[in-house]
């Protein structure tokens, strides 16, 4: 890259992470989104409009209203102190419902651990991709004591707001702030979970969603798609998701069970050794 061409991508990653729904994002991620958009657009002024149409598309759009990470944070730790579970589910549940993925979870949540956790072998490391606010259902999961959970989404606030509920639950691990296309994590787990992430994904790089199903090194890989769109609009997306994941898997000596859930469509994967 040309001097000038640093000296714009670093303006335009200035100015994105100068506005308040952008702020928070991991700079790698902008950086990556920035230096595509420039080559594709005439002025400098357009490529920060597409970069943010952009951000817009695979995160903004999925959280709704302002997150109050530090009063959250005092809530589930008022819960967490009079030791009773239930008042720690009810919490998490008003604060899954402030992102649209987990949000539409909720009338399903229990149902759905328990059909693609329960008859699993004993959990005791996870990785959650493009998570959201997912790992607020660590509660419903029934992992291992000794679990080791690691989750990753671009936002940076929202990386830190889950280090510290998953240390006030005392599940070790992290959450990491990063771009989970150019950093895949590759390292031997449990379970991973890809939950309506590869639609995401695959806006950004065409490519995403094949290349993290075969990096990710998972005994039990949990891949889902939603079923309404972001409008509420169903229009016949259980049919072509499914068409497109099938696409993906096709040649692959994977074993693959279909789950579907009103408001999501779930394949369990396990990559038998061997093609
Ligand atoms: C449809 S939501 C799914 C959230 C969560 N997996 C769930 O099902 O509850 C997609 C999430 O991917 C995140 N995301 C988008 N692009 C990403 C990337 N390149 N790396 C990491 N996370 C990303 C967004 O911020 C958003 O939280």
């Amino acid at each position: 890259m040309s001097n000038r061409e640093r000296s714009q991508l670093d303006q335009l990653v200035e100015a994105v992470l100068a506005s308040r729904s952008y702020r928070n994002i991991s700079r790698d991620f902008i950086d990556v989104l920035g230096s595509q958009e420039l080559v594709k657009r005439s002025s400098l002024k357009e490529a920060i409009k597409a970069t943010k149409n952009k951000l817009h598309q695979v995160g903004g759009a999925y959280i709704e209203g302002e997150a109050h990470y530090r009063s959250w944070i005092a809530q589930l730790r008022q819960a967490g102190a009079h030791g009773d579970k239930k008042l720690l589910k009810q919490a998490c549940m008003g604060m899954m419902g402030y992102h649209v993925s987990t949000r539409e979870r909720l009338p399903i949540l229990e149902q759905f651990y328990t059909t693609l956790l329960a008859d699993l072998p004993p959990i005791r490391s996870v990785i959650d991709i493009a998570c959201g606010l997912h790992p607020l259902a660590i509660p419903w999961m029934s992992l291992g004591q000794d679990v080791q959970y690691y989750a990753y989404d671009i936002y940076r606030d929202m990386a830190d707001f889950l280090n510290e509920f998953m240390d006030l639950i005392q599940v070790q691990g992290g959450a990491q702030a990063c771009d989970v296309i150019q950093h895949c994590p590759a390292f031997k787990v449990d379970l991973a979970f890809m939950l309506k992430a590869i639609p995401c994904l695959e806006q950004i790089d065409k490519n995403a969603g094949l290349r993290l199903l075969e990096a990710i090194n998972a005994d039990h890989l949990l891949v889902s798609f939603p079923v309404h769109s972001l409008g509420g609009r169903k229009k016949g997306m259980v049919m072509n998701y499914e068409v497109r994941f099938r696409e993906l898997v096709e040649h692959r000596n994977w074993l693959i069970e279909r789950f579907e859930f009103p408001t999501e469509l779930v394949f369990r994967i396990v990559k038998r050794k061997g093609r």
